[in-house]
């Protein structure tokens, strides 16, 4: 196999410097304005050499160390070392078995909608119960080379809405690095909350929204000892782009239709669409899939920004409104400018938004069906109903939604839609109950006989039978 390379590049085109990944560097120090969008920095490889392996040569190789033991390569991300990260040796990898995570075949919530292939990638199935693993092993290894070399790192911090704050904890407890966490108060779940804590993370609950933390945050990492872990660094997109390499290997490298991916700060749809686009580039895939991007209405810039034709005028950012799916409550995306680059080479993709009320009876209903989504993933989910019902998904089309994160993660979430309002707002105001809870599913108390027990088992079956669908 010839020698894998890859580094930073300048993302304006009039720069193009590059710089070693093992720099402590997130903007191009040559174009950076203190505007979010000058100097970004993307991760390039070296195509000449990945290319000059044949693309079945490439194919066998991964299929060989897929889901094996020989460590770290049976990693769904380091598995696929020479496309993510070359540069960084193995004795300085930190990994929990990211990846790896299955497609479940949504079979019955598919037939309801009317499709004959729909799955939903499980990216919540994993060590922190999010995707967030698969750029976070990625960030951490890398910080973990540059002090094995000596840089003087002494932490890493993060700004988050409750997944990513949960991941960077997992990795520096297992490498011994210390990690800050910047949380809005209030904003995130109690079990988003705990897992930094009970991973020793410096938890931080600030007063204020994410897109604040994230302001502090990069405040706090401007003088290089303590390193920024956001997605604003872009090795966490290296490792989040093997979404869409192993979902083209689990289907046998055959491609997808469509693809349905929630989206916040516009990392991993910018990450995923970079997988795809590699993917085609070295010849691992015929044909790209239609994207589409999900907002919550209440979060919605992108969108916004897709719907106005992505207008070159200076972004305005817009101040979220609370939403259950409190994981994507951005109004300030750090990753905007490179997602709309990078989607300008998506051929056929859209962005859509959906309400409150869609994003939580669409996880409900799809939980009928045996999953247990987390409200992101719910609003990936509302916008696949909203595609099904304008028939712009075909029934043979092989459809996939990315969950990305575990519903257990979100319990009050569930709780607020099967108790009609009752009990803990997942999100923190006065709110209305869910307005159409068709699938709405609250315990019977029964007396303990069996007449009480037959009772309520009759109650519950007429509950089930009058659930209208579609
Ligand atoms: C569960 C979950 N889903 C979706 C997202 C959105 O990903 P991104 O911020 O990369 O757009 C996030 C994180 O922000 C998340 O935690
Ligand atoms: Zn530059």
């Amino acid at each position: 196999m010839p020698e894998f390379r890859s580094w930073f590049q300048c993302a304006n085109p009039e720069c193009g410097r590059s710089y070693p990944l093992n720099e402590v560097l997130y903007k191009c120090p040559r174009c950076d304005d203190g505007s979010k969008r000058a100097g970004l920095l993307e991760v390039r490889h070296d195509t000449g050499a990945l290319s000059a392996v044949p693309a079945r040569e490439w194919k066998e190789l991964f299929d060989s160390r897929y889901l094996r033991t020989t460590w770290p390569y049976g990693s769904g991300v380091w598995g696929k070392k020479e496309w993510v990260c070359p540069m960084v040796a193995d004795e300085n990898i930190v990994s929990a078995y990211e990846g790896g995570s299955n497609l479940f075949w949504a079979n019955r919530f598919g037939h309801e909608l009317g499709l004959d292939d729909l799955w939903v990638k499980l990216c919540g199935n994993s060590h922190s119960g999010s995707f967030k693993d698969l750029g976070m092993t990625v960030l951490v290894s890398m910080v973990n080379q540059m002090i094995a070399e000596g840089k003087p790192i002494q932490a890493v911090a993060c700004a988050s809405t409750g997944d990513t704050s949960a991941a960077l904890a997992m990795y520096g407890a297992a490498a011994r690095i210390p990690v800050i966490v910047l949380l809005p108060e209030s904003k995130v779940s109690i079990p988003q909350l705990i897992q930094p804590i009970a991973n020793g993370a410096i938890t931080l609950a600030v007063d204020t929204d994410f897109d604040g933390c994230m302001q502090l945050v990069s405040e706090l990492c401007s003088s290089g000892e303590i390193y920024l872990a956001n997605s604003m660094n872009s090795l966490r997109l290296e490792g989040q782009k093997t979404i869409a390499f192993e979902m083209i290997q689990q289907f046998d490298w055959q491609p997808i239709d469509w693809v349905i991916v929630p989206v916040g700060n516009c990392g991993n749809i910018t990450a995923i669409s970079k997988g795809f686009l590699m993917l085609k580039q070295l010849g691992l895939l015929d044909r790209l899939p239609r994207l589409v991007g999900a907002q919550a209405a209440h979060a919605n810039p992108l969108a916004d920004l897709y719907r106005r034709g992505y207008p070159d005028e200076p972004f305005v950012p817009m101040k979220a409104r609370n939403t259950q799916a409190n994981a994507i409550q951005i109004g300030d995306p750090v990753n905007l400018w490179k997602a709309i680059e990078v989607l300008k080479q998506m051929p056929d993709h859209s962005i859509l938004d959906v309400t409150e009320d869609e994003l939580a009876d669409a996880a409900a209903w799809a939980d009928r069906g045996g999953l247990f989504c987390c409200p992101q993933t719910g609003v990936a989910l509302g916008a696949l109903l909203q595609l099904v019902r304008e028939g712009r998904i075909r029934r043979g089309e092989r459809v996939v939604v990315i969950s990305t994160a575990n519903g257990l993660k979100f319990p009050s979430f569930k709780l607020w839609y099967h108790a009609g309002g009752e009990g803990e707002s997942p999100v923190d105001e006065a709110r209305p109950a869910p307005a159409n809870p068709r699938f709405r599913n609250t315990p019977f108390r029964c007396a303990p006989n069996l007449d009480s027990v037959r009772h309520a088992i009759d109650s519950g079956i007429q509950r089930l039978n009058a659930i209208q669908l579609g």
